[in-house]
């Protein structure tokens, strides 16, 4: 089975819990991240400790995994390496596929002073990486002293396990090609962008999962419809702040439906992973099986499959990784 799982909205959408849950339950061989680079946070709560992790997958939970990145994402080897500490990781464990951009300090700065205000980059450095990339004057991480230990044949390894998970970053709606255009990440990160990130080819993928948050929310600039002010995002625990950069997103209490739509046809969902339905609607916080969810909340469930003709195979119900139901046997 190999499975690339990716963001249908802004970013943020719980893709970290949903991936460690998975790199247990499933027990992959791979897990290989896809996607832009550093820009991203991916959170996960393991063993009481808060994980936030911005270049490894957070299917590093699962300690027989290969944790791996792939050719396609930028590599910050600073952000690299103090993650690869943070998770007591070694190079038996975890790679970086040589062909990798190497993202430098210069990358940052140029991120600071050139990238228009208004599309509130991270300033991570990611978008003058990518560029570089194109313009054909980049490193690879291969010239990188320091990540040596931890190159890797990413595309061999994908290629060689029978059971891989791939992590998207990022949502949709902020791709390059797809999303709100300027106010935008680098780089296309729909489905098959992201298993190509890895050296996945759309004939070599058996499933699409797409996870998207029962309420929607932005960081950074664009357009956003149904916006609510911070207060009342407050008011009903919907007031989030960015993983990496810690600034407070824009929230919006409803499903973008014509986004959605779009996300899931260009993506070629075959699941979703719904998160945080415990937040949308009180008292469904930690149940793990679909018939104890409140008649609201198993309505709006038929709503999001009946509007998008596909199946709500997982459901997020609390911030830890057991907190799920899983209808995969059922729905799938
Ligand atoms: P990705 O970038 O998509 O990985 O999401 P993120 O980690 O940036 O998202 P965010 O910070 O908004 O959400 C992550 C936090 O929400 C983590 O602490 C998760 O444990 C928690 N979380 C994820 N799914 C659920 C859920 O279904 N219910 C609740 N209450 N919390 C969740
Ligand atoms: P950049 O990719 O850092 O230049 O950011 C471009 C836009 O994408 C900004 O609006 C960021 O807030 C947004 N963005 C980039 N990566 C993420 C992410 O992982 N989650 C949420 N928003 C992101
Ligand atoms: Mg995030």
């Amino acid at each position: 089975m190999k499975n690339v799982l990716v963001g249908g909205q802004y970013g943020d959408e719980g893709k970290g819990k949903i991936i460690s849950y998975l790199a247990i339950k499933d027990n992959p061989e791979v897990i290989a991240r896809g996607g832009v680079g550093p820009n991203a946070g991916h959170e996960v709560h393991y063993k009481g400790k808060r994980y936030p992790m911005r270049m490894l997958s957070c299917g590093f939970v699962n300690e027989k995994a290969r944790i791996l990145t792939g050719a396609g994402v930028v590599v910050n080897p600073d952000v690299f390496l103090k993650e690869i500490e943070l998770i007591h990781g070694n190079p038996k464990r975890c790679g970086v596929d040589f062909r990798a951009t190497w993202l430098t300090k210069e990358h940052i700065e140029r991120d600071g002073s050139q990238t228009p205000g208004a599309i509130g980059s991270t300033k991570t450095g990611c978008g003058p990486a990518v560029m570089d990339r194109a313009g054909r004057v980049a490193k690879t991480v291969a010239e990188c002293p320091e990540l040596k230990p931890y190159l890797a044949d990413v595309v061999k390894e994908v290629h060689h396990a029978k059971n891989v998970l791939v992590e998207g970053s990022q949502g949709f709606m902020l791709s390059v090609l797809y999303g709100t255009y300027p106010f935008v990440t680098s780089k296309d990160v729909s489905a098959s962008s992201i298993a190509a990130d890895v050296g996945l080819g759309p004939k070599d993928i058996d499933g699409v999962i797409m996870v998207i948050k029962s309420y929607t929310t932005r960081v950074g600039g664009g357009p956003f419809h149904g916006e609510q002010s911070r207060e009342e995002a407050g008011k009903v625990g919907m007031q989030e702040y960015g993983t990496v950069t810690g600034r407070p997103r824009r929230t919006s209490f409803e499903l973008h439906w014509d986004d959605l739509k779009l996300a899931a046809t260009i993506n070629s969902a075959t699941q979703i992973a719904l998160t945080k339905i415990d937040v949308k609607f009180p008292g469904n916080a930690g149940v793990r099986k679909y018939g104890e969810l409140t008649g609201e909340a198993r309505k709006f469930v038929e709503e999001i499959e009946h509007k998008l003709g596909i199946p709500v195979a997982l459901i997020g119900t609390g911030p830890d990784s057991e907190d799920i139901i899983d209808r995969r046997e059922k729905v799938l």
